[in-house]
């Protein structure tokens, strides 16, 4: 069983709760390990804590995952869930205001489930305080009243796996961390595993993609499954409103146009942050700050969902002065460097 407790929270930054995306990555998710393409290191740990728990009869321990968003946290944890053979309840950081909240959630848990929270790192620090005893000893403190007469009852909890997601590892407080006993950070995919992706994706939806068209979708999907899987919806409507149907390079390029992503499929937005760095700054280095505001980008975003890509491919690095735009970055957007002579003479 899923129950879903995700609020309409339009601050998500990775995106990944519109309705279109939910639908459509329910009907893509890999249910086991065999299925999910991969972040090997991490099914083969994981794994093994499972057969281990399972062989003793008990619940694995509490697990953490982080990493750039789209990479497969929210996957992973519902294969955990079916590979225990246990249900996985579902919510997120920001979908917990109060603690009634957590504690109608952790008091409706089975014994052996999986509790996901998303965005962990933004539940706030009173409600954290709460889980802790929650994880270690499987108990939860509820206030009954207020003021001196204010009474602590405990109630025992079923045991369950708690499994927490984040991009922002560094968010979270050092408590939190150290009651995960499993702590796993998602890699950036390969271009092969993407392709692999795309084509398990297209045969599970039943769409005709030639193999030119599926690798160098590949390439262009910031290797990432997410955007893997949304870029073949965006090249399925261009096939069947232009094409034959059949998603060829010929739809994949025309749809690339369409949505302005380049051969390192970066989007007008990647290109801007780059830019401001490169033309503004003469390739930095420049705090994140400047980045924000010259963008009109939250500083969150900047750092969670475009700096990770742009590192992984070469493009953006950080120093503790700033960013730094590298001279492959000037090479991709076609600007000369300034000499420093010259820049100088600017300033
Ligand atoms: N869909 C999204 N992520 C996936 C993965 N890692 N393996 C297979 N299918 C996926």
């Amino acid at each position: 069983m899923i129950e879903r407790n995700i609020s309409s929270d339009t601050n998500n930054i990775d995106n990944s709760d519109s309705p279109e995306d939910i639908k459509f990555e329910d009907s893509l998710r890999p249910k086991t390990f065999e299925e999910y393409i991969g972040q090997d290191q991490i099914k083969k740990g994981l794994h093994l804590a499972i057969t281990a728990a399972k062989q003793r009869g008990e619940t694995i321990d509490h697990v953490l995952l982080y990493g750039p968003p789209g990479l497969g946290k929210t996957t992973l944890a519902y294969v955990v869930a079916n590979e225990m053979g246990r249900q996985i309840k579902v919510t997120s950081g920001p979908a917990i205001e109060r603690a009634a909240d957590l504690a109608a959630l952790l008091t409706n848990l089975e014994e052996g489930d999986i509790l996901f929270i998303d965005e962990i790192h933004r539940l706030p620090r009173a409600i954290e305080e709460i889980l802790y005893p929650a994880m270690e000893d499987y108990v939860i403190d509820i206030m009954l009243g207020k003021g001196p007469s204010a009474q602590s009852l405990r109630l025992d909890l079923p045991k369950f796996t708690l499994v927490g997601a984040t991009t922002r590892f560094g968010a979270l407080s050092g408590p939190m961390r150290d009651r995960f006993g499993i702590v796993n950070r998602l890699e950036y995919y390969t271009p092969e595993q993407i392709e692999k992706i795309i084509g398990r994706s297209a045969k599970i939806l039943d769409i005709s993609i030639d193999d030119k068209a599926m690798q160098q979708m590949s390439h262009r999907a910031r290797l990432t499954p997410r955007i893997a899987n949304r870029l073949i919806r965006r090249v399925r409507d261009y096939a069947q409103v232009h094409g034959t149907g059949v998603i060829d390079k010929d739809a994949l390029d025309n749809t690339l146009l369409l949505l302005d992503i380049d051969e390192y499929g970066l989007e007008s937005a990647d290109r801007k942050v780059l830019g401001i760095i490169v033309d503004q700054y003469n390739g930095g280095p420049v705090g994140v700050a400047a980045i924000a505001a010259a963008t009109g980008e939250e500083r969150q975003t900047i750092e969670d969902v475009y700096e990770p890509y742009l590192i992984q491919i070469g493009m953006l690095q950080r120093s503790h002065r700033g960013r730094v735009a590298t001279d492959a970055a000037f090479t991709h957007l076609k600007v000369k460097k300034a000499s420093k002579d010259k820049q100088s003479k600017l300033l």
